[in-house]
């Protein structure tokens, strides 16, 4: 496929990037999770002490974005913060407690909002995230907006960081997401909601397989 553009957006931990990711491949497209470009901002942010619970230094995160160089390799998905390798990192707890506070600032996502769609210029990708079928690109080719029970998805998020070494518990992560959706619905720039374009897929009842046969026939059938 040349140039095409796929949106995936949804919340959290509903299989967004796993699926964005395989279906990348089997497409011959980049594959791009804006969501890692949030927490990578969020992790450089938390390494300068410019936020914790109850204080958040904007100032010094508008200035400092001046300086920042965020990168995401679309071929290793690799995410680097001024050279340096973040990908495990931005998977911790801090970052998951932050995020959803730092990607509410403006000049945080129209930082960002420059850098995703440049990542469209050359080729064309998969990319996955909140705003990305209502925002980033409005006129993507295929939107697909992602659902599923808050219990399945922390679950899987459990078992996910778990296997990657991250120390977590049922009740803590179900919290998390259910902060994080609700603070990514209610921000007033470029909330999660699904385009009214989009193809919803509620991946509750759905294997990996069966959410990945059932993108494919979407896509062969528009
Ligand atoms: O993978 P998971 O569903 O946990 O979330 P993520 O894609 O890693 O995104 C982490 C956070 O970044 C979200 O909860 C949002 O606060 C923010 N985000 C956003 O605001 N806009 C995007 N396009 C992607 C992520």
């Amino acid at each position: 496929m040349d140039k095409v553009i796929i949106a995936i957006d949804g919340f959290a931990s509903t299989g967004k990037s796993t699926l964005a990711k395989k279906l990348s491949q089997h497409l011959g497209l980049r594959y791009v999770d804006s969501g890692a470009l949030f927490r990578g901002i969020t992790f450089w942010v938390l390494k300068n002490g410019w936020v914790s619970d109850d204080n958040l230094n904007e100032l010094a995160i508008e200035k400092g974005l001046d300086n920042l160089n965020i990168f995401f390799d679309s071929v290793t998905n690799i995410l680097s913060v001024n050279g340096i390798d973040v990908t495990e990192a931005i998977r911790s707890k801090e970052v998951s407690a932050q995020v959803s506070q730092i990607a509410k600032l403006s000049f945080v996502r129209s930082f960002l909002l420059n850098q995703q769609r440049q990542m469209s210029l050359r080729a064309g990708l998969v990319m996955d995230g909140r705003d990305i079928g209502t925002v980033v690109f409005p006129n993507a080719d295929f939107k697909f907006f992602f659902t599923a029970k808050p219990e399945v998805r922390a679950q899987r998020r459990l078992e996910e960081m778990e296997a990657s070494g991250h120390q977590a518990n049922f009740a803590d992560v179900l919290k998390n997401i259910l902060d994080r959706d609700r603070i990514d619905s209610q921000r007033k720039i470029s909330p999660l909601k699904k385009a009214a374009d989009a193809i919803e897929i509620n991946t509750s009842e759905l294997s990996l397989e069966q959410a990945f046969d059932l993108l494919i026939a979407k896509i062969n059938t528009k």
